[in-house]
């Protein structure tokens, strides 16, 4: 299947990739709402949603180890893409810019802009964390057999690593929603081409570039140009 398509525009997202995505989005979602319901007494009324405090206890940790699976899968297949290159730092640096919506004076980017890399990474560091440190605390199945002194650590570590994730998910959903048409190209896949070359620059030129040359292959493999988009 080819990538680019006049009428339906450039294949952003394959149909995995959002599947995966849109998983990997409603476990953490869930696991912010019992994390908060099981950390912070003001949020105890939370547990209702997963069937009281017990039931909230038992699912939180199960959820976690689900959406890490998943998340290994998006993390090594949006890698290539979340690597910083060096118009990111010019980019970084005109974050005022981005904040002020003056798009005609920042440089042109590639697939993602720093902006989206950073939240990548933060999710890439945190995501483990979670996993290592929720693994340690978790009752009845690991923590008996931890010493006190690492249980602290885990509960405590656990505790300030969900809050940058957390914090990072709100920017995340916030610029998904601030650059207009991001979330249609996780939710249908495709992106005009007005919209690639004038938020991607670097990537719309790659794009056009294959097309010349009829070579699919050279592009980024979150698109899943090899399978039939849905
Ligand atoms: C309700 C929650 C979420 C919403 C509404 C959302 C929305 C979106 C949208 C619209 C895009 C496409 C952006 C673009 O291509 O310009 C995107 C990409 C992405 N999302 Fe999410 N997302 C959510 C949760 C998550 C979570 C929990 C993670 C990871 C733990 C995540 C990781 C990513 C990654 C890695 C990308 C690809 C762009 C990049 O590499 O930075 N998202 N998301």
């Amino acid at each position: 299947m080819s990538h680019s398509n006049v009428e339906k525009g450039i294949l952003r997202y394959g149909w995995w990739s959002r599947f995966n995505h849109w998983l990997i989005a409603i476990c953490f979602v869930a696991l912010t709402l019992s994390g908060l319901a099981l950390f912070y007494p003001a949020f105890f009324g939370l547990t209702s949603l997963f069937g009281g405090p017990t039931a909230t206890r038992i699912i939180h940790p199960f959820i976690g180890v689900f959406m890490c699976f998943f998340f290994v899968i998006q993390a090594v297949r949006f890698f290539k893409a979340n690597l910083f290159r060096r118009h990111d730092v010019q980019w970084a640096r005109q974050i005022r810019d981005v904040l002020s919506n003056r798009d005609d004076r920042l440089p042109p980017v590639g697939q993602n802009n720093a902006g989206q890399k950073l939240v990548y990474w933060v999710f890439l560091f945190s995501v483990p964390v979670l996993l290592v440190s929720g693994i340690i605390i978790w009752q009845p199945y690991f923590a008996m057999a931890m010493p006190r002194e690492l249980l602290r650590w885990g509960a405590m570590i656990h505790a300030y690593v969900a809050f940058i994730a957390i914090i990072t998910l709100v920017i995340h959903v916030y610029s998904a929603i601030w650059v207009k048409g991001s979330i249609r190209a996780m939710t249908r896949g495709r992106v005009s081409r007005a919209w690639a070359k004038h938020h991607h620059r670097l990537w719309y030129d790659e794009i056009v570039r294959g097309e010349k040359q009829g070579d699919d292959t050279r592009l980024p493999a979150t698109s899943e140009t090899t399978r039939k988009s849905t």
